[in-house]
């Protein structure tokens, strides 16, 4: 008996060992067995029973074994299963905004264009006052400001312009750069404003550059952009960094011209602001404003999206809805 409980079984090899050595036809315990023959009859009751006894405690031990080894089995060789199918991927999407982006980046670079980087915390210099906003000038309220901080002021970037500052003053011209990036404004939350939004900011800077430049480039983006039947038009506007200013307008995607809601009937959508960097901004970043002339042009992200996916509300972009989502390849 105590051979058979001390029998050391931590694996299925020891385990058979146990099995030849004790159960097996040839093991111990048949054999043990077979001697009751050899017994004198008035023993032989006890002899059997201690067999027994024996024979249950080691078959109990090799069961509960046996048991033990066949879940470990289990537990360890289900993952490796190489005939089942694998887990299945959750595949995700891209954002219609990054998407968008992406193309954007693509069609800039390919016009020679590099691509800037600004921060989205920026000072009143480089929003307003280097871009040429009077100190106490209604312009500064064409755009709702989100401050950080008042005197010295610290705010959310309202525009992309303030990328027109950094570099103009860290670099020297010719330069042709944009960039993309976030910007916020103190405004309701609707279906065709949002607080938090993009815009696409792009400058070019030379000796003789000139309004027919900004035209071209900018027909060029939007016929790749949205396709060779598009059509611009330049609209005078107002902005302090700009001198002549002009509204981006493109043709209605959507009726073709026919008249339809987003285009308000008139067959044109607004995708942007631009115009000649104004002599004061080159002054404000010591670029000489005798020698180079550049245009510049800012347009909205979620705007060029909405046309391109005809898509109606503003706040589908940040509500992270999958149904709308999962549409995007
Ligand atoms: N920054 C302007 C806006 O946010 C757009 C603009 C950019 C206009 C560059 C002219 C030149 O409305």
């Amino acid at each position: 008996l105590a051979e058979v409980e001390s029998f050391i079984i931590e694996n299925p090899k020891q385990l058979e060992e146990f099995r030849l050595q004790f159960l097996a036809k040839k093991g111990k315990i048949p054999a043990l067995m077979e001697e009751i023959k050899n017994i004198a009859p008035n023993e032989r009751k006890n002899y059997g029973m201690a067999v027994n006894e024996l024979k249950q405690k080691a078959e109990s031990i090799f069961k509960e074994k046996q048991e033990l080894f066949e879940n470990a089995v289990v537990a360890v060789q289900a993952p490796l299963d190489l005939t089942l199918p694998a887990e299945p991927y959750q595949l995700g999407s891209m954002h219609p905004l990054t998407i968008v982006k992406n193309r954007i980046v693509e069609i800039f670079e390919r016009m020679g264009f590099n691509q800037s980087e600004g921060g989205e915390i920026e000072d009143d210099f480089h929003n307003f006052t280097g871009l040429n906003f009077p100190e106490n000038h209604p312009a500064r309220e064409m755009q709702d400001t989100f401050f950080i901080e008042k005197n010295p002021d610290i705010l959310l970037r309202t525009h992309t312009s303030s990328v027109q500052i950094r570099v103009m003053r860290s670099q020297k011209p010719p330069l042709r750069t944009f960039s993309i990036g976030r910007v916020y404004r103190n405004e309701a939350i609707s279906a065709r404003a949002h607080c938090i939004f993009h815009q696409v900011e792009g400058f070019f800077i030379d000796e003789n550059v000139s309004f027919v430049d900004l035209k071209q480039t900018l027909y060029h983006f939007v016929r790749e952009m949205f396709g060779r039947e598009t059509q611009i038009r330049f609209r005078p506007s107002f902005f302090p960094f700009t001198e002549p200013s002009a509204e981006i307008d493109i043709s209605c995607l959507i009726c073709k011209g026919e008249g339809c809601n987003v285009c308000k009937h008139t067959g044109w959508v607004e995708i942007g602001g631009s115009g000649m960097i104004h002599p004061n901004v080159f002054t404000n970043c010591g670029i000489d404003n005798e020698k180079y002339t550049g245009f510049a042009f800012g347009m909205g992200l979620e705007r060029i999206t909405m046309l391109k996916y005809q898509i109606k509300d503003l706040r589908l972009f940040t509500e992270n809805d999958l149904r709308f989502l999962r549409q995007f390849v």
